[in-house]
């Protein structure tokens, strides 16, 4: 009996940690900000004095998440035979690299920006190329 008859199969050990690193990083970064992008307006109301110290908590959480999601997508790229990828797997793949490194500088331009319309509009990029790029990640999982 093929594989393709075979019905559901479990991932290997391996398998299962090399994607659920990469997920719980996803998770964190990309559910991070946009969760906090949801808290800022009440922390803005109840605690202006706090919203410095909370995006930077922030950040230390957030960066070595995309840090870990880099790691672990070489990961990814090792373990499958990328050789052997369709052509519309590696433009996809292609495609989805150039959103990370978008989603990396929108974040982190976002964090210097000293206008209120470039801090605005650098995280408005980013959060776009952050969910774009998951979306596509699910894409390559196949
Ligand atoms: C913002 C950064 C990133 C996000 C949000 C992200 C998200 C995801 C998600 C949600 C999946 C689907 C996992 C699954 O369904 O099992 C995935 C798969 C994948 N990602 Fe990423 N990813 C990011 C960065 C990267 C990087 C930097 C690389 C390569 C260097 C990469 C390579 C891959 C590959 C090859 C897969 C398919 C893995 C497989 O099926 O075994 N990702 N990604």
């Amino acid at each position: 009996m093929s594989l393709e008859t075979a019905g559901p199969q479990l991932a290997d050990a391996l398998t299962i940690l090399r994607l659920s690193l990469h997920v719980f990083a996803a998770c964190v970064w990309v559910g991070g900000q946009i969760t906090l992008g949801g808290l800022v307006p009440t922390i803005r109301r109840e605690a202006p004095q706090s919203l410095t110290g909370v995006a930077r908590a922030f950040a230390r959480l957030a960066w070595p998440a995309y840090a870990l999601l880099i790691v672990t997508g070489v990961w990814n790229v090792a373990a499958m035979h990328v050789g052997q990828a369709s052509s519309a797997w590696n433009l996809v793949f292609a495609v989805k690299m150039a959103l990370v490194v978008v989603a990396g500088v929108g974040t982190f331009v976002h964090q210097r920006a000293t206008t209120a319309s470039l801090r605005g509009a650098a995280a408005g990029v980013g959060t776009l190329a952050t969910v774009a790029a998951l979306v596509l990640g699910v894409a390559l999982a196949g």
